[in-house]
């Protein structure tokens, strides 16, 4: 283990420079205008791979092309064979304007290197290659077989990489799915994360006049679609965050007494996450702690909200429609299609009938929570623990990897929930960055959890 971890401490230099050109494709899956960029970044990852030792190749989809890489297989190897996924799309880097330097042009200062798709989910996939070269650049021997599933389009909902499962279940049966896409509560702590959110996406138009009409000659006898959709928007919450539909809580599982006393010691306090999400002051539902707010109970945001004229200056209209990007975060047992109806159904019944309401299905993903009591997740907390010295926490995240579940019904395979990303990591967000220490410490901990996983 030790040449391992030599290596490692002795590459950091050069491994930052291959991670910057990782982050130099614009590999911004939503945007249709992208599409040779995540060609040529998985091109790139193939090539990467392929220098480490790995033997890789690109699998073209439907949509953005699957990286799949392998350690090499010794002859009737008896070793568990463990899947390692990441994804090399990333978010829209939108608004540009708040961005200190451009989103594809990697920047460092002092521990933090920022650039989109640097915490989510670049530098953290990166991590684990990183560690697998150690592992054959020194000679070491693997204790496990790996395959590293590397996908485009884990931030449009994972439609392809589902398929491709079901062709390749054989070739892709597994112990256990290793991911770092998620987060750790601060640098000293590392974590498992057991649980994450699932989520549906859609959106809805409100369709009123044949065209944007003047507003001073018809406006106040023709329904203002924007102020129609604000009037329902309006309704989804109580004042105190209380989701509204009928139906929405049905199923909902209640937290437990232990998992609420381990809530009150996640470390970060309502004081710091205020400070930190910059908003004057904190909302959600009432009788449950930002932490559990955030990723025990479920959700409806607007993402986005489209209407009338957005330029420079006034302009006097009755917009002809207004359109609201929806998602909502689901917990565990919460049925995704359940959860869209009732939506749906509430929706048709709360319009006014003076405009048309149109609702256009997204994606959709059901919870996911996972034992920490099993082998593989002991396994991952001792491997944490050597790896960042410090003792690692047990927590449920807000976020959601739809494929996670797609794991466990076509693979038959859990997820180890190994995330190295930080609160602070600006993910989605301008200014995204990846934490240098996470980076490293992310890189060991991988190391040592190949080791961690073959013992008894
Ligand atoms: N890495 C995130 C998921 C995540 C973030 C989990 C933080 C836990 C904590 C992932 O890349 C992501 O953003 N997923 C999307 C999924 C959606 C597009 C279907 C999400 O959660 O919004
Ligand atoms: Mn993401």
């Amino acid at each position: 283990m030790q040449p391992v971890l030599d290596y490692l401490k002795q590459n950091q230099k050069r491994f930052l420079a291959e991670f910057c050109d990782y982050l130099r494709f614009a590999s911004v899956s939503a945007q249709p205008q992208h599409k040779d960029d995540l060609q040529a970044c998985a091109e790139w990852l193939v090539k990467h791979c392929q220098q480490i030792g790995l033997s890789a190749k690109l699998c073209q989809t439907d949509g953005h092309p699957i990286v799949v890489a392998k350690t090499p297989r010794e002859k009737n190897s008896r070793n568990p064979h463990y899947m390692v996924y990441g994804h090399y799309d990333v978010q829209p880097p939108e608004p540009l304007e708040l961005w200190t330097t451009p989103p594809f042009e990697p920047r460092m200062a002092g521990r933090n290197l920022f650039a989109r798709g640097s915490t989510d989910n670049k530098g953290q996939n990166f991590a684990h290659l990183k560690a697998v070269e150690a592992y054959l650049k020194t000679g070491t021997s693997l204790p496990c077989n790996l395959t590293f599933v590397i996908e485009g389009e884990e931030e449009v909902g994972s439609a392809n990489l589902s398929k491709f499962l079901t062709s390749h279940r054989k070739e892709l049966n597994c112990e256990a799915v290793v991911i770092s896409d998620t987060g750790m509560p601060t640098p000293k702590h590392p974590a498992l994360t057991c649980g994450l959110r699932g989520i549906i996406a859609f959106e809805i138009t409100l369709h009123g006049p044949a065209r944007d009409l003047h507003s001073g000659i018809f406006g106040g006898a023709v329904e203002n679609p924007a102020m129609a959709l604000a009037r329902i928007l309006g309704k989804v919450h109580d004042n105190h965050g209380h989701i509204q539909i009928p139906g929405f809580y049905d199923g909902v599982l209640p937290l437990s007494k232990y998992e609420r006393e381990q809530n009150k010691r996640y470390p970060l306090t309502d004081a710091q996450l205020q400070k930190l999400v910059g908003s004057p002051q904190l909302f959600g539902e009432r009788g449950f702690s930002a932490t559990e707010q955030r990723s025990a109970r479920p959700t409806f945001e607007i993402n986005g909200l489209t209407s009338g004229y957005q330029g420079e200056g006034s302009k006097t209209i009755v917009p002809a429609w207004a359109r609201a990007k929806i998602t909502c975060r689901l917990v565990p047992n919460q049925k995704p299609a359940q959860i869209r109806k009732a939506v749906c159904a509430w929706l048709k019944q709360v319009c006014p009938p003076t405009v048309r309401l149109e609702i256009q299905a997204g994606h959709g993903a059901e919870a996911y929570h996972v034992s920490p009591e099993s082998a593989p997740a002991q396994a991952a907390l001792r491997a944490l623990e050597k790896a960042f010295g410090c003792k690692p926490v047990l927590m449920r995240e807000g976020g959601s990897i739809p494929i996670v579940n797609q794991f466990k019904n076509i693979l038959g395979a859990e997820s180890l929930l190994l995330g190295i990303g930080l609160p602070d990591d600006n993910a989605h967000s301008p200014n995204e960055k990846f934490n240098l220490d996470c980076f490293e410490n992310g890189q060991r901990m991988s190391a040592y959890l190949w080791q961690e996983l073959v013992k008894p």
